[in-house]
């Protein structure tokens, strides 16, 4: 008797037995015989590698999480794509019957550990047994009360993840990942596609664990993240135009060179530690009410809804995604991950086209609720970090808050929120950028152009006006040559400091009374 395998449960394309013939045919017997006994009776073979399937963790709960049976357990990654599981996902895998086989770019570009016609629900154990892991090689970061619970009315804790070593929660995934190798995937290295804060990470517990590793970037990554990685001695390919090319190509190298592709938020063993984040918060937060959780791949947000809810399943797990790239709310409403357009966002972290099947597998049924906010609010939540907390975290980071600030929440008034400010890799410049947008979006930074007499203290007398009003102007320019209003007027261009919106409304009333010709720039408004 043969199993037939179809094409979502073809084997690892990279593998020396799939790069051969298909439809790819396997005994059933050698398939039985290569797992481990308890699994022997098992009816549904979903896929293997013949040589490898008896590579499997050898415990994997830790000693305290009891002695609950792991229905999914993961196998030690070896090989070139790394092993996938032979156990079928908590849901059932669908009866064997079609013969069909992948094109060759689909078999180059198929990811073992992250197929969408087999995704994998995590459990417990698996975050558990992360924790375990990764104990000693990454932070326990604080989770403290905000300045800004009295603000918005909430009792406001944040997980300062962006402590990290390389500043994001990154680190807890790429770790256990790492950990979880077998020992001649430890001397073969791994690869993975990222302009950001998971190649930040691989790169630099590489380094720590001796594991090679390989980043391809884009072309667009910025140069001080390309730097930070090679200073970590990993191997860095700046190649392709977007990260979608730059998957593509890592996946090909990995399975010419027998590397593992690391998927950052969809590997299972990623999701299993990101995981660890909710088991610290539970531990550092108590009586809490719900966890705010700024969403891309989805990585993230399946991993720390899986410890919380198992832990304490009646508080509030709530995804945010930027709405310029809502990829984990079009797969709530599709049912299954599905491409949305990603634009370009200041939450780049979280531009994420299409979410994890894993992770969107692990998360679909915890997840209480997902939001979507504007970039106006993630500015602003960059600008109240800065100016309150004192921390500097980029623009994925601060997403939650940003819901929170822009009254999305408004069913947590007077709870007990987590919100992790999850990455603090932001650029000097787009930091910049972002304040000033903060503090346009808040009425805290104007701009308009007046009409003003051009005889002499006319302009003094504009200037006087926003002194008295007590606003402190940034920049001035005034324009003769080009305006068409009478000859003895003058356009002047100004940018001004106002302490807050009612502020600004008081500014622009005093203006539009004594001044006919005034114009205000539109910041996108949040008012
Ligand atoms: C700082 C930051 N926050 C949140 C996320 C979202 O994580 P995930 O892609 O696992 O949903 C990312 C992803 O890169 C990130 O860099």
């Amino acid at each position: 008797m043969y199993v037939m395998m179809c094409q979502q449960q073809q084997a690892p394309s990279s593998s020396p037995a799939a790069a051969s013939s298909s439809p790819r045919v396997v005994p059933s017997s050698a398939v039985k015989a290569s797992l481990p006994k308890h699994l022997q009776h098992h009816q549904h073979i979903s896929r293997q590698r013949s040589a490898s399937t008896g590579d499997y963790i050898a415990n994997y709960i830790t000693p305290d999480s009891g002695n609950s049976t792991n229905s999914n357990r993961m196998p030690a990654e070896g090989g070139t794509g790394g092993t996938p599981d032979p156990i079928p996902p908590s849901t059932p895998p669908t009866t064997i019957t079609t013969t069909t086989t992948m094109s060759a770019k689909e078999e180059a570009l198929f990811d073992p550990w992250c197929d969408p016609k087999n995704p994998r629900v995590l459990n417990f154990q698996d975050v558990s047994a992360a924790a375990f892991k990764i104990k000693s090689g990454i932070m326990n970061t604080p989770c403290t009360r905000s300045h800004l619970s009295n603000l918005t009315n909430m009792e406001i804790f944040f997980k300062k993840e962006f402590n990290q070593y390389t500043g994001s929660f990154k680190e807890r995934g790429a770790r256990y990942t790492l950990l979880m190798l077998s020992e001649e995937q430890q001397k073969k290295g791994v690869i993975a596609a990222s302009a950001g804060n998971h190649a930040l990470a691989l790169c630099y517990h590489g380094q720590d664990l001796g594991i090679p590793v390989t980043v391809v970037m884009p072309l667009v990554a910025p140069i001080m993240k390309v730097q930070a990685c090679r200073q970590y001695g990993a191997n860095i390919i700046v190649k392709g135009n977007d990260i979608g090319e730059c998957r593509e190509f890592a996946l090909r190298m990995a399975k010419e060179q027998s590397l593992l592709y690391i998927n950052g938020y969809d590997h299972p063993h990623i999701l299993a530690g990101q995981g660890t984040m909710g088991l610290e918060i539970v531990e550092q937060v108590p009586n809490i009410d719900a966890v705010v959780i700024p969403v891309g791949g989805g990585g993230l947000v399946a991993g720390v809804a899986l410890a919380v809810k198992a832990l304490y399943p009646h508080v509030k797990v709530i995804g945010v995604e930027s709405e310029r790239c809502a990829s984990f709310s079009a797969a709530m409403k599709a049912g299954r991950p599905v491409y949305v357009k990603a634009e370009s966002t200041l939450a780049d972290g979280l531009a994420v086209p299409m979410v994890g099947v894993n992770a969107f597998a692990t998360a679909r049924n915890l997840v209480d609720k997902v939001v979507t906010v504007k970039e106006e609010w993630i500015a602003i939540s960059i600008l109240r970090l800065v100016e309150t907390e004192k921390a500097v975290v980029e623009g994925a980071g601060a997403t939650a808050l940003a819901a929170i600030l822009a009254g999305e929440l408004q069913e947590l008034k007077g709870k007990r929120v987590v919100i992790p400010l999850c990455g603090g890799n932001i650029d000097t410049t787009v930091l910049g950028r972002c304040l000033e947008r903060g503090l346009a979006a808040d009425g805290r930074l104007v701009k308009f152009t007046v009409t003003v007499s051009d005889r002499p203290g006319g302009i003094a007398e504009l200037t006087r006006l926003l002194a008295n009003l007590g606003v402190s102007i940034k920049d001035m320019v005034h324009e003769r040559a080009w305006i068409r209003s009478d000859i003895f007027s003058v356009e002047v261009k100004v940018m001004a400091e106002t302490r807050d919106f009612d502020h600004w409304l008081e500014l622009k009333s005093a203006l539009e009374a004594r001044y006919q010709q005034l114009r205000f720039a539109t910041p996108n408004s949040i008012h």
